[in-house]
């Protein structure tokens, strides 16, 4: 099975970013990726439901929207509402998780769920039935271009196993290359996400195409 390619937006350029958008769209990527901060559940601010809604006529690919912000339930019908495909929420923000995961499926839309480097998988066992997809942060969230850490993989392959035969996604999130792309692969992820790796240099196609064929 071939592996999903999310590039961030994060480390695209935020002058141009529909031109970034339908880039990248050109270039092969299967989502797009956009992070969400808030100043306050991570150390940076970003991206807000405007500039998702600005940004859906630009591409028909699957709008993966990664929620760093606490609280997280008063924003997820705009997300929703802004044309995101996916919206993933912090096992960490907010302090129901399961009503969280359940409020953007009647929405309509795919829930999943995402753990910080230092969370174990264990937070998520009880919600396994109401998400279709899990994020798993190889960094600390806030930022692009940090190094992936080496732990995440552990937490990966028991992930594989708690799935069993369920349809969820396995993303990975941070540090994502052309170098690691492989074992990530192997430790049982169907999706990565890649800001930097895809947006350092003009060729897109190459750089998604080196992270999905490594
Ligand atoms: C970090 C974000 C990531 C980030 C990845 O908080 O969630 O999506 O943009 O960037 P790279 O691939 O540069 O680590
Ligand atoms: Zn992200």
């Amino acid at each position: 099975m071939t592996v999903k390619i999310a590039p961030s937006i994060l480390s695209a350029d935020f002058a141009r970013l529909g031109e970034e958008v339908r880039a990248i769209d050109a270039a092969g990527c299967d989502w797009v990726h956009i992070d969400v901060m808030d100043g306050h559940f991570v150390p940076n601010i970003t991206i807000g439901p405007a500039i998702v809604k600005a940004l859906r006529p630009h591409s028909k690919k699957i709008f993966d929207v990664h929620l760093m912000i606490d609280p997280v339930d008063p924003f997820i019908e705009d997300f929703a509402k802004a044309g995101s495909d996916y919206i993933t929420v912090h096992a960490e923000a907010g302090k129901h998780l399961d009503r969280s995961l359940q409020f953007i499926r009647s929405l309509g839309k795919k829930a999943g769920v995402s753990l910080n480097p230092a969370t174990s998988e264990s937070a998520i066992e009880f919600v396994m039935d109401k998400i279709d997809l899990i994020l798993v942060m190889s960094v600390n969230p806030g930022f692009g271009g940090q190094s992936f850490i080496e732990s995440q993989i552990a937490k990966l392959q028991r992930l594989r196993a708690m799935i069993g035969d369920r349809p969820i996604e396995l993303e990975v999130d941070g540090g994502v290359t052309a170098d690691n792309a492989a074992r990530i692969k192997a430790a049982g992820a169907t999706a990565l996400v890649a800001g930097s790796a895809v947006f350092k240099t003009p060729d897109y196609e190459k750089n998604i195409a080196a992270i999905r064929n490594a």
